[in-house]
């Protein structure tokens, strides 16, 4: 039976990486989940036929029934199941229109948690899944707040699930990387450029996660930057790195 990695999101800069790193983990085929069916061609063109674009709006509970449907038809051996496709904006959130809140949590946790569900049944000992949380997730963050929520949401949620299919053999791993260099950074803000302190490429992102993942880790913080603000997270009241953080945004909201 062929071996089945689920990657959502993975058109998108990081998720690409995970495309690559499932590859080379021995994955016979990639069950690519985004919207854009261009880019999932053009996914399939650059990695071959191994990739199954599988086209779903993760925030349209048609699509995501389609999608638990062709799990449930096909039965694939699950051995990864990335939850990668993430989305944020940055302003004041109160003021943020009804279906962009309702959006950012439906694609950030409801699908996260459902994507889960329908295929832990289909996941054997020693399969893997890998949430994708964020730094954001340390503390709370004006601004983007929301986001930032979200992303607390899925670490929490990860870590418990891990203890939860510990029994099963399966392993959940919360990703939490800091700023990665992809196209969900806007690079330029007013004509000026922006600056994301200790930015890193998705290549490594990605490859730390797996390894991690594969050591059995409830937890991915990839670099000793983020690794840095974890620990201050813990030992720092959080309206110190909140203040922190405002000054560093100052120029932007
Ligand atoms: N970039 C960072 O600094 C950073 C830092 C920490 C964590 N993260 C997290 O890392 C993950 C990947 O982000 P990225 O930087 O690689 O972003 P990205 O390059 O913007 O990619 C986002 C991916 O999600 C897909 N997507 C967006 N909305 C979707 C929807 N409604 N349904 C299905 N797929 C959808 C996109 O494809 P379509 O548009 O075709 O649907 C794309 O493949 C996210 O969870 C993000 O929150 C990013």
């Amino acid at each position: 039976m062929s071996a089945v990695a689920i990657i959502t999101g993975a058109t998108g800069g990081l998720g690409q990486e995970f495309v690559r790193g499932a590859l080379s983990d021995g994955i016979d085929e990639i069950w690519a989940v985004a919207r854009n069916e261009k880019r999932l061609g053009e996914l399939r063109e650059r990695f071959g036929d191994k990739i199954r674009p599988v086209r779903c709006d993760l925030s349209r509970a048609d699509d995501l029934a389609e999608l638990f449907a062709l799990i449930e038809a096909e039965k694939p051996d699950i051995r990864l199941l990335i939850n990668n496709a993430g989305i944020g904006k940055m302003g004041a959130s109160a003021e943020f229109p009804d279906d962009v809140i309702v959006n950012e949590v439906d694609i950030n946790c409801k699908a996260v948690c459902l994507l889960c569900k329908h295929a832990i049944p289909f996941m054997k000992p020693g399969a893997r899944i890998l949430n994708i949380s964020s730094a954001s997730s340390f503390q709370p963050v004006p601004y983007i707040n929301l986001y930032a929520a979200s992303k607390a949401f899925v670490r929490s949620y990860t870590r418990a699930l891990n203890v939860e299919l510990k029994a099963r053999g399966i392993i959940c791993t919360a990703v939490c990387p800091g700023w990665i260099d992809t196209d969900m950074l806007e690079k330029e803000h007013n004509g000026k450029p922006v600056k994301f302190p200790g930015l890193v490429s998705p290549e490594r992102v990605a490859a730390q996660a797996l390894r991690d993942s594969a050591k059995g880790r409830d937890m991915s913080v990839c670099t000793l930057f983020v690794k840095y603000e974890h620990l201050l997270s813990k030992i720092w009241p959080h309206k110190w790195l909140m203040r922190i953080w405002l000054n560093g945004i100052k120029d932007y909201v």
